[in-house]
């Protein structure tokens, strides 16, 4: 099954949904009785973010935080199968701080994909600083074959083999975001 030309479908919308409702139920058992704050990584994480928080029947708010990294990641315009155009430099920056305080919050970190784990420990540390009560991190896709820094999610959706995704929020120079399925690009 093909979403468009040259795409070619790892995750359907089906196995995303059912997923992401198990990861929803499972965050509201972990938090029950309690608020909890949904901090979403601009912009992959947005899609993934409404989904899931519709899954979670607690009383809770949403704020996004903006990352960009040195080395003009992710782009993979010249080889999309290949590694060297996506990967970044290790350098990470904010471009959009949070509009609230995280302090003796229940924050839920939530993220389209953990790769090198480059962002997610620069977002931890800088989340961390505003002393929130808990920190969880919730990761639709996993590539822990990727890794270059220690990281691991609280929650993930699935762990997949090294390959290049785009949909359900993820981007291809900043395309494909709105696919509902999950997609690798096929080979030429
Ligand atoms: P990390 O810092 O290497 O863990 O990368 C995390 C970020 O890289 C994600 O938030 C994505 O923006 C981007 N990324 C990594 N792998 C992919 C992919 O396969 N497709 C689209 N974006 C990716
Ligand atoms: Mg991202």
């Amino acid at each position: 099954m093909l979403c468009v030309p040259d795409l070619k479908v790892l995750l359907s919308r089906e196995q995303i949904a059912q997923r992401v409702a198990e990861m929803g139920e499972e965050i509201a058992r972990d938090f029950r009785g309690q608020s909890i704050i949904f901090v979403g990584v601009l912009k992959g994480a947005a899609v993934f973010l409404s989904d899931l928080a519709r899954h979670v029947p607690l009383d809770a708010t949403f704020d996004f935080i903006g990352v960009s990294s040195y080395g003009g990641r992710p782009s993979p315009t010249q080889d999309p199968s290949g590694h060297a155009t996506w990967d970044s430099s290790g350098e990470v920056r904010l471009t959009k701080d949070l509009d609230q305080s995280l302090t003796d919050r229940n924050v839920i970190l939530v993220e389209d994909i953990l790769d090198t784990g480059l962002t997610l420990n620069f977002i931890r540390k800088h989340l961390q600083a505003h002393q929130p009560r808990t920190l969880r991190i919730a990761a639709l896709l996993d590539k822990p074959s990727r890794r270059k820094q220690p990281m691991q999610a609280d929650y993930i959706g699935f762990t997949i083999p090294d390959a290049y995704v785009v949909g359900y929020g993820l981007d291809y120079a900043e395309r494909y975001r709105n696919l509902p399925d999950i997609c690798v690009i096929a080979s030429p």
